[in-house]
């Protein structure tokens, strides 16, 4: 099949490149110039673990452009992967769809089958097609098709995808769908195809993206009393997840989720049910722990110090988890603003992320490519993201290179046993 993507973000890209290699032919368009000459070069503009390789791999079956109408031209199929960001009041901004369908209707010269990856309020994919038929001489069908790639492991997600999730409102745009994955569907692939109505599909991506985000905000709150009683949130996790019904996966206690699904699509589903009248209390509780969570360490710093003031401090790993160089919504980001405010000198570490970080902070704080010159000196240490760099760092050299060995851990990076034979004061989360 001829398909189009609009957007070279995560979600685009990766759908791209992956469409590419079950055997169809891939047009990219996107308005950023930058991107797109890095793309026809086979430079892959975001950091994730083998997309690169597949790119190359697909050369002959992709491509990129700036030209829109040149790409909606030819193809039936129109991927649409552009930003839906969070607005000021939570709600999600549809302004990027909005513009590729005015681009898409106004070089259309046929049907066309338009499937919605972005994530977007429920009831969405209805309002498109009722926009894009008024006054159309050809017919735009939509289709909804949410998208559950984590970044970091983001191809294996989508050719080995949990599900692939359909949401269509006619049996034209049904076949066309099934046809475009049966591939996927076989072997050696299998990925349970789901097929559903346009809003169950859109509420799949916010009922599993808030799920998760209240797994996290859960047992952040269990290792929340963990600590006030003694309790090691390792072994009660490790317990809990042998029950399958509540799974292993996603009890990690830490210092809160970031990125750029869970912190947004916790506030859209919650302000979504609020203009129809329900508040849901599960969700906005979510929120507020997260934001509780993002402040621990900071708030035992406090504790332990009293002022900040010229404290000198290191944070180690900057991007919101390890595997990639995306900082949105990062804690990192809340830390350092908070620990510049408070006086604090900072250093930052991070093995990927630290040439995106200097763009916002600029000369503000101190950069380094190692652990070792980044802790050097300093009174304590913030440890933000579990990279393997970090986890593997010998813990001795805490104690030899800093002015005081006080680590604040937000990850659990570290077993509590030789933390206390390296001498170290340790403090991390739920143990
Ligand atoms: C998430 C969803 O997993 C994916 O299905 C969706 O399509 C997009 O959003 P992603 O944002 O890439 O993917 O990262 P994920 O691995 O889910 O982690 C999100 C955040 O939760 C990170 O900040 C991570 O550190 C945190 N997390 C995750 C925990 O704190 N504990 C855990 O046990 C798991």
């Amino acid at each position: 099949m001829k398909i189009a993507v609009a957007g070279t973000g995560y979600a685009g890209l990766v759908t791209a490149v992956c469409l590419a290699k079950i055997g169809h032919t891939v047009t990219c368009v996107d308005v950023d110039k930058e991107k797109i000459n890095m793309l026809k070069k086979l430079k892959c503009p975001i950091y994730e673990d083998g997309l690169e390789e597949l790119m190359v791999q697909c050369k002959n079956d992709i491509f990129y452009t700036t030209e829109y109408a040149e790409a909606y031209k030819n193809c039936n199929v129109i991927f649409i992967g552009v930003g839906t960001p969070e607005k000021e009041d939570g709600s999600a901004n549809l302004e990027y769809v909005y513009k590729v369908c005015d681009e898409i209707k106004s070089c259309s010269r046929s049907d066309k089958v338009i499937v919605v990856k972005s994530t977007v309020p429920i009831g969405t994919n209805k309002k498109l097609e009722l926009y894009m038929n008024n006054n159309s001489k050809y017919k735009f069908h939509f289709v909804s098709n949410p998208e559950f790639l984590s970044q970091g492991t983001a191809v294996r997600d989508t050719l080995n995808a949990s599900r692939i999730v359909v949401g269509t409102n006619d049996n034209y745009s049904r076949k066309i769908m099934e046809e475009l994955y049966r591939p996927l569907t076989k072997s050696p692939y299998n990925v349970p195809y789901l097929s559903m109505n346009r809003e169950s599909a859109e509420m799949v991506k916010y009922a599993s993206n808030d799920f998760l985000a209240l797994k996290i905000s859960y047992i952040n709150e269990i290792a929340n009393i963990c600590e006030k009683t003694g309790a090691n949130i390792d072994d009660v996790a490790l317990s809990m997840g042998y029950d399958d019904r509540i799974g292993k996966k996603f009890l990690k206690a830490g210092m809160g989720y970031g990125g750029s699904c869970f912190p947004k699509d916790t506030k859209a589903l919650y302000y979504l049910a609020k203009n129809l009248g329900y508040e849901l209390k599960t969700v906005s509780s979510a929120i507020e722990v997260n934001l509780y969570q993002k402040q621990k360490l900071i708030n035992k710093a406090k504790e332990d110090f009293g002022s900040l003031e010229n404290k000198k401090v290191a944070v180690l790993g900057l991007s919101f988890k390890p595997g990639t160089d995306d900082l949105r919504e990062s804690p990192a980001i809340d830390n350092v603003n908070m620990l510049l405010d408070y006086g604090a000198v900072v250093n930052v570490y991070d093995p990927i992320s630290i040439d995106k970080f200097k763009k916002i902070y600029k000369n503000k704080i101190n950069y380094y490519h190692n652990i070792d010159d980044t802790i050097k000196d300093c009174d304590f240490v913030f440890i933000i993201t579990e990279w393997k760099e970090i986890v593997e760092y010998d813990l001795n050299k805490y104690k030899d290179l800093m002015n005081t060995a006080v680590v604040y851990d937000g990850r659990n990076c570290y077993n509590l046993d030789e933390v206390l034979e390296a001498g170290i004061k340790y403090y991390s989360i739920g143990r």
